[in-house]
Parts: structure tokens; C-alpha cells; sequence
């Protein structure tokens, strides 16, 4: 067993885990956020993304004794009161379709933008490159994240 501290969405967390859970089931089963999805479990689909540290990863390859002393945003970190300017940007570019990428997607996004406000589409499609999607052919989700981009320079559209 390990004793892992670790802040989460904000909120300090400490909790005892096996040393072979991994952060996805971390996630999941003991903080019950089950907005991290699980699609291959083995790092090829991006299902699972999480941000650590300022960081995307993929939370089916890392074990959660390592994020000891750590920062995570999950997708239930995101938005308030009011839904967060990407997760609005993806209604209303219609890009949700099954949504089981979205949350991963989501914050790959967010990593992006926030490195880069202005991040061309070639370094956009590049941020998102490690997140599968099935269904919306990326188009709808490129135009969600430079509707943001553009809301964020005051441009409406
Ligand atoms: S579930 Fe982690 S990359 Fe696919
Ligand atoms: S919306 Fe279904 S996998 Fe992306």
C-alpha cells in the first residue's frame, strides 16, 4: 500500500491506494470522478486524458503512486456555475457526438490554449493528434476550440 496526497480539481485528497492502481482507476473508483474514460488502456486513444501538472497524460499509464504531491485537472474541474468556454465552443460547433472522447479531447484543448492562446490549426490538430475520435471526423472539434480562440479576441461568431 502507498499513502499518495494529491490535489485534484482543486481539492486536496489524501488516500491509501494499492501500489499497482493506476491513476485512471484512482480517478474513477476512489474519487469517483468518472469523467476520465477508459478506451484502450494502453495509451493509443487519449480517452483518458488528464492534465498533471500542466501536462496531458494518459491516466491508463501511470500509476497513481506516482502523482504523489501532484496537480490533476479532470474534465469535472472544468466550467462552474457556467459550462467552461471549451465545453460551451463544442455545443455549439455541434462537435459532441457519442461524447466518449470529449472529456479527453476537452482538455487536451485546454492544454493547448493555455500554453498557446493562439495556436495555429496545424498546432492545434497536432495537440489533439493523440486523441481518438469515432465519430465527428475532428473538423467540428477543430472549429470548437478556434471558436474559443476567436470568442477569446472578442470576435463573436
Ligand atoms: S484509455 Fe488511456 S490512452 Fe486509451
Ligand atoms: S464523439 Fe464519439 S468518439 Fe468522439
Amino acid at each position: 500500500m502507498n499513502k499518495i496526497k494529491v490535489r485534484v480539481n482543486e481539492k486536496l485528497y489524501e488516500k491509501e491506494i494499492s501500489s499497482d492502481m493506476r491513476l485512471i482507476d484512482f480517478l474513477r473508483e476512489e474519487l469517483k470522478l468518472t469523467g476520465t474514460k477508459e478506451g484502450c488502456g494502453e495509451g493509443e486513444c487519449g480517452a483518458c486524458t488528464v492534465i498533471l501538472d500542466g501536462v496531458t497524460v494518459n491516466s491508463c499509464l501511470i500509476l497513481a503512486a506516482a502523482v504523489d504531491g501532484k496537480d490533476i485537472t479532470t474534465i469535472e474541474g472544468l466550467g462552474g456555475k457556467d459550462l467552461h468556454p471549451l465545453q460551451q465552443a463544442f455545443i455549439d460547433a455541434g462537435a459532441v457526438q457519442c461524447g466518449y472522447c470529449i472529456p479527453g479531447m476537452i482538455l487536451s484543448a485546454k492544454a493547448i490554449l493555455d500554453k498557446n492562446p493562439e495556436a495555429s490549426e496545424g498546432e492545434i490538430r497536432e495537440g489533439i493528434s493523440g486523441n481518438l475520435c469515432r465519430c465527428t471526423g475532428y473538423e467540428k472539434i477543430i472549429t470548437a476550440i478556434k471558436l474559443v480562440q476567436n470568442r477569446n479576441k472578442g470576435n463573436k461568431c
